[in-house]
């Protein structure tokens, strides 16, 4: 009887395998050459994004791709012409690791939306919102004069003494007092269990009326089972990869999460079999980045050490890296303890570039040394001083005297104290500038992009290439 059939509420996927896919498995290294054949099939599904941009995969373009991230960005948007697409946004750090004035975080933001992104998934590591305030107005600004796009406002997930499920909905219902379009829960290390995330979404749910969107990561070993319980909960949107780039440090796969509600109140809708056409694309690339060792086998399985340190999967392989550069592999276990006792002495910072890098090197530091904080990153006592926001609890006396001395710590906005920087920066890069997005790869990596710039010049002249332009205008600021 029609009376008693259950009212739909299909759940939506964001599909993560052009950015945080292979971020996560294969140190962001797929290039815009193996993404663009299969746009067309991924535009086609019905999915309620495609993360394709931001995070790694800027710094990643210019630094070891040698592409123009604007112009990847321009391609992918060429084909997709159907489906949002979704991008990264690290908050006052836009897609780097550390606070940029805000004059460069709104045209950052501006040059993001007419180069085609629609929706900005926007994050601070510390979960501080007043690090959120420049890139969500900026945002919502540039959404309003194209007509379309979404800010997303992130909650970044992680345990600890200061954390819980009700603080993380007080956070929610800020932003969405601050204009958010919708909120993620972005489980960046995959610490969210099945029963804590049905009670933490069931309470979002009820507490802010804008959709909840939930990110997470395999590494534990958890997530579908994770996603289920959200599903169960009322989420309004789920992350997931294509099978041959998802699970270990990536996302639960897209397929069998399609295949789970089929025929039942959340069915996605999207086309099994499509999928499976899109999946056969990626199969292929998938062993040609096993042989070529860029995916190890180290992070397709499952650690639950992740919850027990808290480090994401990226922040593993980069201490290990960082180990193997000091010819100190033996100290892993070590300095593994040491990340949480040193992520206490900050404050409970959740986890996420930048803080998961700057932890990570200081654990290194403390272990190495064989004493404590003898040697402070500048990072750390950045930390320490405020520069990058507050962080959730305190930072007590002993280690605020023993990074920075006598100091003075700043309480503010950080980038109250940023004077605007895009004017110097145009002067520093104008002999390289071929249109008006460089001056903001410039702004983010100075070194990577000027390099980029000088092998783009020489390949522009060989080939005689044009850069694809835009669709949209690039406002002056
Ligand atoms: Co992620």
């Amino acid at each position: 009887m029609a009376k008693n059939k259950i009212q739909p509420k299909p759940v939506k996927i964001t599909e993560t395998v052009l950015r945080d896919a292979h971020q996560s498995l294969i140190a962001t290294r797929m290039t815009t050459e193996d993404m663009l054949p299969i746009v067309e099939k991924l535009d086609d599904i019905g999915y309620h994004s495609l993360e394709a941009w931001g995070g790694a995969t800027f710094d990643s373009c210019l630094r070891f791709l040698k592409e123009d991230p604007w112009e990847r960005l321009r391609k992918i948007k060429a084909k997709a012409k159907k489906t949002p697409l979704q991008m990264l946004f690290r908050g006052q750090n836009i897609l780097g690791y550390s606070h940029y004035a805000d004059d460069v975080v709104q045209y950052f933001v501006q040059a993001s939306i007419a180069n085609g992104i629609d929706i900005l998934r926007i994050f601070d590591a510390l979960n501080d919102i007043r690090n959120l305030e420049a890139a969500i107005n900026a945002t919502k600004e540039y959404c309003a004069k194209e007509g379309r796009g979404h800010v997303q406002a992130t909650v970044c997930y992680t345990t600890s003494e200061f954390h819980t499920n009700e603080k993380f909905v007080e956070l929610a219902k800020q932003l969405e007092k601050m204009g958010a379009d919708s909120i993620c829960i972005k489980d960046m290390a995959g610490l969210l269990r099945p029963y804590v995330t049905y009670d933490l979404v069931k309470k979002m749910k009820e507490a802010v009326k804008i959709p909840i969107q939930l990110h997470t990561h395999y590494t534990s070993g958890e997530a579908s089972m994770v996603y289920l319980k959200a599903i169960e909960a009322g989420v309004d949107v789920i992350d997931c990869a294509m099978s041959p780039l998802a699970m270990g440090t990536s996302q639960p796969a897209t397929e069998p999460m399609v295949a789970a509600l089929q025929d039942t109140e959340y069915d996605t809708g999207y086309d099994l079999n499509k999928l499976i056409e899109i999946r056969d694309y990626f199969e292929p690339l998938r062993q040609k980045y096993l042989e070529s060792g860029l995916m190890n086998t180290k992070v397709m399985g499952v650690d639950v050490n992740t919850l027990k340190y808290q480090v994401p999967g990226g922040m593993l392989s980069n201490l290990v890296s960082q180990l193997k550069q000091m010819n100190a592999e033996d100290k892993y276990a070590e300095v593994l303890k040491e990340v949480p006792r040193v992520r206490a002495d900050l404050g409970y910072p959740p986890l996420v570039t930048p803080s998961s890098q700057i932890v990570g090197t200081q654990a290194v530091f403390n272990v190495i040394m064989g004493e404590r904080y003898k040697n402070v990153t500048k990072e750390v006592k950045g930390i320490v001083r405020g520069e990058y926001g507050r962080c959730p609890g305190e930072i007590s006396d002993e280690i605020v005297k023993k990074v920075i001395g006598d100091e003075k710590r700043i309480t503010c906005r950080p980038a109250d104290l940023i004077e605007p920087q895009l004017d110097k920066l145009r002067k520093e890069c104008a002999q390289y500038i071929r249109q008006d997005e460089d001056v903001l790869s410039y702004a983010l990596f100075p070194k990577q992009a000027e390099d980029f710039f000088k092998y783009r010049e020489a390949a522009l002249d060989k080939v005689d290439n044009t850069l694809v332009d835009r669709e949209n205008k690039v406002y002056p600021v």
